[in-house]
């Protein structure tokens, strides 16, 4: 008899941008009249830049051609020069990384999930509470229990390392998903501290790096001294370049990065992820590779910078009605995530719902992404200004 995973089920039903989805098709169904503007999933609204566009119709047409065709990448990991304009990039903002440390994939969240099969189950997995679904899911998965510290009111949304928790497996986000808080550089270091100190791995989520306004929040994990040695970092051109459906992401894992093995023998994490991805992964497609090289040109850097102006500004307009109100919240300025507390003491799904029947508006609830997401809601700066605009207008006049 065939035996399932029962990990699954004892998760909840639905992954949480499905289940909201679920609930706007029945939304639709039963008020069709209605115009929904929608705040909650971060997707991007900005059509992919120019240089972009052309760059995969050229990779497109080498591809129809017998003598500029190519089939399988040698090593799986990405091309040359991708990897050389990424590292290139780490450069211009003070991170340590080379380029055959970078690994190229289809987005940050498969390698995100799949980052659990080089880890053995016994690990405590620390997680900041509220965090990005996918750290949690994934661990549930694998049966990996998760110990949570407290992102809340109290630390600015900025959970810092409680010493007297030993963590082996650390999620980190900055920007981060949902809160929009960032960390600065002694955060960071004090994060790095506490993971040497534990000999444990901090998984860092940089997907929202091209956010950061200010100088002094860190792009990168490899800014901070002593991160080689302790951090696997994962980034998106999701976000930062509009590639949501279009899909490529990189993994950097040091070279330096070593852990023990229960013999004692030592091992390079690197080794054992590409080990991994040889059996599971055969790469990205050449013009989507090429598409996001173009990313990191200067006119590419130029017209990416473009569209982040856009969003920013979108987050200064929700970020100013919300001032208006006086409503309290988090994030905004380096990120494209406003993370508020939900008016009249409701809660995240009561607000998701009261939003939704009056005034026809989609944010995602707080609740979604862990304990201390009750009572708080996340809307998004991804949308077009004049919906931007119009959603304040609606709040305001419920206001
Ligand atoms: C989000 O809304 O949290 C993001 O879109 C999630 C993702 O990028 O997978």
């Amino acid at each position: 008899m065939v035996r399932i995973n029962e990990s699954f089920l004892s998760m909840k039903k639905n992954y949480l941008f499905i289940d909201i989805a679920k609930r706007l098709a029945a939304y639709r169904q039963t008020h069709p009249d209605k115009e929904l503007i929608r705040m909650g999933i971060g997707d991007v609204t900005r059509p992919l830049a120019p240089v972009v566009v052309e760059a995969m119709k050229k990779a497109a047409d080498e591809m129809g051609r017998a003598e500029t065709f190519r089939g399988y990448e040698d090593s799986g990991t990405g091309y040359d020069f991708l990897k050389n304009a990424i590292a290139e990039y780490y450069r211009s903002f003070g991170a340590d990384v080379k380029a055959d440390e970078i690994r190229i994939n289809d987005g940050a969240k498969a390698d995100c999930g799949n980052i659990t099969d080089i880890f053995g189950n016994g690990n405590t997995v620390l997680v900041t509470d509220p965090a990005y679904p996918v750290y949690v899911d994934t661990n549930l998965m694998c049966g990996r229990e998760v110990t949570y510290i407290d992102s809340n009111e109290g630390n600015g949304f900025a959970a810092m390392p409680d010493k007297s928790i030993h963590a082996d497996i650390i999620y980190l986000c900055s920007p981060n998903n949902p809160t929009g808080s960032a960390y600065t550089r002694e955060q960071l270091e004090e994060w790095v501290a506490y993971a040497i100190e534990n000999e444990a791995v901090i998984i860092y989520d940089s997907a929202y790096e091209a956010f950061i306004s200010d100088e002094d929040i860190p792009r990168s994990i490899f800014c901070i001294k002593g991160a080689r040695k302790c951090a696997i970092e994962m980034c998106s051109l999701s976000k930062t370049a509009g590639f949501t459906g279009t899909r490529c992401g990189y993994t950097v894992i040091p070279d330096e990065l070593i852990v023990r093995a229960s013999d004692g023998s030592e091992v390079c994490l690197a080794d054992l992820w590409a080990r991994r991805q040889g059996s599971k992964f055969n790469g990205v497609s050449y013009p989507v590779q090429r598409a996001a090289e173009a990313v990191f040109t200067p006119t590419g850097q130029a017209q990416i910078k473009e569209n982040i102006e856009y969003y920013k500004e979108n987050a200064r307009i929700i970020a100013d009605t919300l001032d208006s109100l006086g409503i309290s919240y988090t994030g905004g300025k380096n990120s494209p995530y406003i993370w508020m507390k939900c008016p009249k003491g409701m809660g995240g799904w009561e607000y998701f719902d009261y939003l939704l029947n009056n005034i026809q508006v989609v944010g995602t609830p707080g609740e979604g992404f862990g304990r201390n997401g009750a009572g708080y809601f996340r809307l998004t700066a991804f949308s077009t200004h004049e919906k931007t605009a119009e959603a304040m207008r609606r709040l305001r006049s419920i206001s």
